[in-house]
């Protein structure tokens, strides 16, 4: 009996946005209608670049509703992930390349008060996750190589988001799969597909000339047609 299809969300990433007005960005992205937003936190050690310290996401936290999910692209998530519950994320996304102990990291996080996932860079297999699916609301499968926006979309990821929704299936577990890299009107579609129902963009939202509000649907109904279409 297939799964019935998971709700699509749309998790835009701030790393495109104006950092001089985060606040504002955030009411924005808001208002156009996303499901939450994810901030791409970078330590300048486990990817090339640096970004958001727990006080600026604690800053925005105030000016939406909408969830927080903390992606820690990052060498030292033990030490860190307990800042970003209290800024204000409930979801924290662990890469399973950060740590050698990730059993007891994505543990931690559920001791910390927040909600676990765990992120797979595009080479690490879904067979790195498979005995902490039941610690996870999300696995992340990478479809670029993190540490930057505006990269081109990895489709050989497809056949692996595929694999990894039969493992949490035969598994009957209540897991999403998100993606994030490069996704845009003309990637997303395969994306859903292939069996990812949280869709990751930056670039793509803020080049729509129609506007945030227009990018989001967009890419909202595209995948969700995909999904139907696959179904069909
Ligand atoms: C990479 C980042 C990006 C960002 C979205 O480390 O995680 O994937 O969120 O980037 P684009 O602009 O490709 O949507």
């Amino acid at each position: 009996m297939p799964a019935a299809p998971r709700p699509i969300q749309i998790a835009p990433s701030v790393l495109p946005a104006d950092f001089s007005r985060l606040g504002d960005e955030c009411r924005a992205l808001e208002d156009a209608g996303v499901d939450r937003i994810q901030w791409d936190v970078m330590d300048g050690e486990f990817v090339p670049n640096l970004t958001f310290g727990p006080d600026v996401i604690a800053a925005c936290r105030p000016h939406v509703s909408i969830p927080f999910e903390a992606h820690l692209m990052v060498r030292t998530p033990e030490t860190l992930l307990e800042r970003y519950v209290e800024a204000g994320c409930e979801l924290l996304i662990v890469h399973a390349e950060s740590t050698i102990h990730l059993h007891r990291c994505l543990g931690q996080v559920a001791d910390a008060g927040g909600r676990a996932a765990v992120a797979l860079n595009p080479a690490t297999p879904i067979e790195a996750v498979e005995h902490v699916l039941d610690l996870v609301e999300m696995v992340l499968v990478m479809t670029v190589n993190p540490g930057f926006g505006g990269q081109a979309y990895i489709s050989t990821m497809e056949p692996k988001v595929a694999a990894l929704r039969s493992m949490i299936l035969e598994r009957g577990l209540d897991v999403d799969i998100e993606v994030d890299g490069g996704i845009g009107p003309d990637t997303i579609a395969g994306a859903a597909r292939a069996g990812a129902n949280v869709l990751v963009a930056g670039s793509a939202l803020y080049r729509d000339p129609e506007g945030l509000t227009h990018a989001v649907a967009d890419l909202r109904a595209r995948a969700a047609a995909a999904v139907s279409d696959a179904a069909a």
